[in-house]
């Protein structure tokens, strides 16, 4: 399946379910609240929000709360085609997805575009590829 750009009423609706999910994140350490909606190629919605942790490295951002809860919807059998991926910061800070998250968008993702507000505040569509050349793949 080819990259193909997301309309905007399509953008509209996921970053409106993004800003939702945000108002859920749990980030007492950072204060930095973040929420990623995800559409799939069959047009499903998952989203996700930042889960922080007292022992800081085991914080899951966004965007993968949004991938795994997907994963293990019932619904998708354990396949996942992600189409587009919505991530913003409740305060309207920018924020792009961080390299691990490229990297697990890119497993379920390679055509999907990503919606994100970049560092001159403008709201934007890039493919991931772009955002991760180059992503690891296992090659057996
Ligand atoms: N965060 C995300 O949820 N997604 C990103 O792509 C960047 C960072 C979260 C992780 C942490 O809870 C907070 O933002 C500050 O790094």
């Amino acid at each position: 399946m080819s990259t193909k750009m997301i309309s905007p009423a399509e953008q509209e609706s996921l970053w409106k379910a993004a800003e939702g999910v945000s108002e859920r994140a749990y980030a007492p350490f950072s204060d930095f609240f973040v929420g990623s909606a995800i559409v799939t190629s069959e047009g499903k919605v998952y989203v996700g929000c930042n889960v922080e942790n007292s022992s800081f490295g085991m914080t899951n951002c966004a965007e993968r709360t949004a991938i795994f809860s997907a994963i293990a919807d019932k619904q998708s059998e354990g396949k996942l085609d992600i189409r587009a991926v919505a991530v913003l910061n409740r305060d309207g800070v920018p924020c792009a997805p961080c390299g691990a998250c490229r990297q697990v968008i890119f497993e379920f993702g390679p055509n999907a575009i990503i919606i994100y507000r970049n560092k001159k505040g403008e709201i934007v569509q890039t493919p991931i590829v772009e955002l991760l050349p180059e992503g690891f793949r296992l090659e057996k």
